[in-house]
């Protein structure tokens, strides 16, 4: 029986790491605007007879291929060799075959420090989020947050965090089974038991054979700054994330 409740919290978790990922093209897009883009261009055609963008690559007919080509080079052509974990291979990989539709948008960034104003001020973020041991524990720390995130990324949530933002990253409501409720969010988890952050801020790992109930919200906590901030303050705090980069911590 123990098995069976273990199995049915674990499904819905696993399904959301399938299919087409956001964070996974995002930290895709990253890597190949950083390693690959110097030679093969933003769009993937400055390289003479390579069209990466098209999704048809004359070297390579699986994903296990593009992943050898990536790892090991081509010899004998300016193709080099790249050292890259495997997770970040596969959101690689991803991100070649979704280069096609991913926007390659332009995003305005403005001045980091009115940013960092906004940001504790007026956009009222640090009531939510951390950035190097300052504001609030309830949402994700940012204090790297210009490390793993593209720019367009970053102005996706501020615009729409209802599509931009994972399911991963939302808040979970359980009820044990001595009928407590339960919201906060999710740190960590592994099969028997899961970390989160409650609503006071507090570090709480539950076992979860003690939970009658367990599902991941489905609203954002996160409002939209479409119309909370001008155009002008967006940028600056895109500018202002852009900087963070976890040095700090
Ligand atoms: C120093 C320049 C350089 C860098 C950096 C580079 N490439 Fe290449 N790449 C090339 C060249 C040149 C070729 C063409 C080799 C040939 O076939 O003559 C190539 C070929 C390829 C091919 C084969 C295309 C096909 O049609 O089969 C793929 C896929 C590829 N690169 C992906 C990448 C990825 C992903 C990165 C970043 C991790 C990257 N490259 C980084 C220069 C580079
Ligand atoms: C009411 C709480 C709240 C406020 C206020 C808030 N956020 Fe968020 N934010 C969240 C939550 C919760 C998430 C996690 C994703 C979700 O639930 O949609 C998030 C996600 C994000 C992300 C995505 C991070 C990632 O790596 O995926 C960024 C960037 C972000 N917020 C920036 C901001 C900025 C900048 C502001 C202020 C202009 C702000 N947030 C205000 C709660 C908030």
């Amino acid at each position: 029986m123990k098995f069976l409740a273990l199995l049915a919290l674990a499904i819905p978790l696993l399904a959301q790491q399938h299919g087409t990922d956001p964070i996974q093209l995002d930290n895709g897009a990253r890597i190949y605007s950083g390693t690959c883009s110097v030679c093969h261009g933003p769009d993937g055609d400055q390289v003479s007879g390579v069209e990466l963008k098209k999704g048809q690559f004359r070297r390579a007919a699986t994903d296990d291929d593009l992943a050898k080509i990536i790892q090991t080079g081509i010899p004998g052509t300016a193709m080099p060799p790249n050292n890259i974990n495997s997770g970040n291979l596969v959101a690689l990989v991803a991100y070649l075959h979704a280069m096609r539709d991913f926007k390659t948008k332009k995003v305005t960034l403005g001045s980091a420090t009115t940013g960092r104003t906004v940001f504790e001020g007026k956009g009222g973020c640090a009531g939510c989020h951390r950035v190097n041991g300052n504001g609030s524990h309830m949402a994700l720390d940012l204090s790297d947050v210009g490390a793993v995130r593209t720019p367009a990324y970053l102005e996706d949530a501020l615009l729409e965090p209802e599509t931009a933002n994972l399911p991963q990253h939302r808040f979970i409501r359980a009820t044990t089974r001595t009928g407590e409720q339960i919201t906060g969010r999710r740190m960590n988890e592994d099969t028997l038991t899961i970390q989160i952050i409650d609503s006071k801020e507090r570090l709480r790992s539950l076992n979860k054979a003690d939970l009658r109930t367990y599902e991941i919200e489905k609203e954002s906590r996160m409002p939209s700054y479409r119309d909370k901030l001008t155009a002008a303050e967006r940028a600056d705090v895109i500018a202002y994330l852009v900087s963070l980069k976890g040095a700090a911590k």
